[in-house]
């Protein structure tokens, strides 16, 4: 869940970041829209953590930092390609998620029913990236993500 947690302070610098670097006002109340899910998101994940007993990452300024700048970036590139970017990162973290929920015990329904709904959420954050003419990304930049988001995940299981 710390993992989540992780991921979800990543998303609100992304998006936030994405907010900023487009001059097109209904893309950034796009971005924003999806930003403020994602504080849902942020806000049930920590949540849970209380109710377990477990520590937010100690990282978490880092990974915010990270994400923002990476944000800026895709949004500099342009705004179809920052879409993109949304569209990949919304799709691993939705397989991040349902692999969550397979190792999820059966009787922890409450982590179950939020990491069910943020995956619910992420899928419609891709499917709304893909319709506002999202472009894919060419395979190393996904691959390079994939490798990102592997170290992020290792290291916030253990920080
Ligand atoms: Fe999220
Ligand atoms: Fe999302």
């Amino acid at each position: 869940m710390r993992v989540n947690h992780v991921g979800e302070v990543c998303a609100q610098a992304l998006y936030q970041a994405q907010a900023l670097s487009t001059r097109d006002p209904a893309l950034r109340q796009h971005f924003e829209h999806a930003a403020r899910e994602e504080t849902d998101h942020l806000a049930w994940t920590q949540a849970r953590l209380r109710d377990l007993g477990a520590r937010t990452s100690v990282l978490n300024p880092v990974w915010y930092a990270g994400a923002f700048a990476i944000g800026l970036l895709a949004g500099r590139v342009g705004d179809r390609v920052s879409l993109g970017f949304v569209v990949e990162t919304e799709r691993q973290v939705e397989e991040h998620l349902q692999g969550h929920l397979d190792r999820l015990p059966a009787n922890d329904a409450a982590s179950r029913a939020i990491v069910h709904q943020m995956k619910a959420d992420e899928a419609g954050h891709a499917a709304a990236a893909q319709a506002a003419g999202a472009v894919p990304l060419p395979a190393p930049v996904r691959w390079a993500m994939r490798a990102a988001a592997r170290v992020m995940t290792a290291t916030a299981h253990r920080l």
